[in-house]
């Protein structure tokens, strides 16, 4: 049977669970599923796939961007699938980065105050903006799908610096925008974009 890793950080606790139901559907395709959060990764070969997950903070949290680069070499065997948490993305029709399908959770993004022109922080908030960093992290490979979803917010877990970054710049309310069946919509599709479906002699697809 296949397996599959589900890798992921987080910052506030809220990606453990979007984590989870990742695995869930992936199951759900009859593969063999490890959900782990990165530290506990001892090694990959053991792994038809991998999906690395983690929240935007300041960037894409930097120890999924370090445990792309760290393992760039295994990504070119490896089918490799991202998924982004954030509060705050600028609506600008996005659709792939760099050649690389982004599903975005349609509940997302805001449209721009002024058509046209982007102030700055729109323009920090821009898919392509985010998505960048991870695919120069897993250079020359290329994730098979990116997936960018509304994550959670809570004033009352986080440090004063850190209310103050996403009350300045990410300018989003506290709550949970996490939204399931898109999560769990996209993770269902995952064993076809990693390719770990096999075809059946009579044409249907089975999952190996
Ligand atoms: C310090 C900090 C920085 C953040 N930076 C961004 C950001 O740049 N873009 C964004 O969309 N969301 C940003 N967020 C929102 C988080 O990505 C979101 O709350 C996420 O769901 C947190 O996941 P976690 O609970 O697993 O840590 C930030 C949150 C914090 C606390």
């Amino acid at each position: 049977m296949k397996r599959i890793l589900v890798a992921y950080v987080t910052f506030a606790g809220s990606t453990v669970d979007v984590a989870r139901a990742v695995g869930e559907e992936i199951a759900k395709s009859g593969l063999q599923v490890d959900v782990l959060p990165l530290g506990e990764v001892k090694g990959l070969e053991a792994y038809d796939g991998v999906v690395v997950g983690g929240p935007m903070i300041m960037g894409w949290h930097r120890a999924a961007l370090g445990f792309l680069r760290k393992h760039r070499e295994a990504f070119r065997r490896i089918p490799l699938a991202v998924f982004v948490m954030g509060m705050s993305l600028t609506q600008t029709g996005e659709t792939s980065v760099g050649g690389v399908p982004v599903y975005v959770d349609e509940k997302l993004p805001k449209p721009p105050e002024k058509e046209g022109r982007l102030t700055l922080r729109e323009r920090y908030a821009r898919l392509s903006n985010y998505v960048r960093p991870i695919l120069m992290a897993t250079r020359p490979v290329k994730p098979a799908s990116v997936g960018f979803f509304g994550g959670r917010l809570e004033y009352g877990r986080l440090k004063w610096w850190a209310v103050l970054f996403v009350m300045v710049i990410i300018q989003a309310p506290a709550g949970d925008r996490r939204n399931w069946t898109a999560i769990r919509s996209w993770a269902a599709g995952l064993p076809a974009a990693l390719q770990l479906e096999t075809p059946k002699a009579d044409g249907l697809t089975q999952v190996a």
